[in-house]
């Protein structure tokens, strides 16, 4: 069973990976806009991997027999100044969901809650992948500065990102 601290933080998360997902769905959309579609399919699918990982915090509060409480999702930014731009913002916007995760691994441990900590381990580790996939493309990005043919290059590079699978298991 959950404690209704531990309930209240997992459903806060579902929340903010709701908002991950329509943050780079709107930033998808945004590429759309550009005609940078590689980067356009890699912001999609970014937002359903978020998708996944807000669904795998609903899963967990049903499994704990706690109770799933949907709230508002804010409206997205929806424009930005440049490819690199909205990249950056990615890369921050990932160190903020890492420091909310930590925030739960320290209260899942202030609580002994074992099952809990067990749980956010996964998202301890696919923190760090998620930081360093957004880091990875925003060197890149500075690397090229404004040479057009080497942003196309890495959109067509982005663009080969596979879909995530679907559900939640595997994840
Ligand atoms: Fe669900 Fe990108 O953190």
């Amino acid at each position: 069973m959950l404690s209704d601290n531990m309930q209240e933080a997992f459903n806060r998360q579902l929340n903010a990976e709701m908002f991950s997902a329509y943050l780079y769905l709107s930033m998808s959309a945004w590429f759309e806009g550009i005609n940078l579609k590689g980067m356009a399919t890699w912001m999609k699918f970014q937002a359903q991997e978020e998708l996944m990982h807000s669904l795998k915090f609903y899963d967990q509060i049903h499994e704990r027999g706690g109770t799933v409480a949907l709230t508002a999702v804010d409206a997205p930014q929806t424009e930005w100044a440049s490819p690199l731009a909205v990249f950056e913002a990615t890369y921050e916007h990932e160190q903020k969901v890492t420091a909310m995760i930590n925030d739960l691994v320290d209260l899942s441990i202030a609580e002994s809650d074992h099952a809990a900590n067990a749980f956010l381990q996964w998202f301890v580790s696919e923190q760090v992948e998620e930081e360093d996939a957004a880091n990875g493309i925003v060197e890149q990005m500075k690397l090229i500065g404004d040479d057009r043919g080497a942003l196309f290059m890495i959109d067509r590079e982005l663009g080969q990102r596979v879909a995530p699978p679907a559900g939640t298991a595997e994840e």
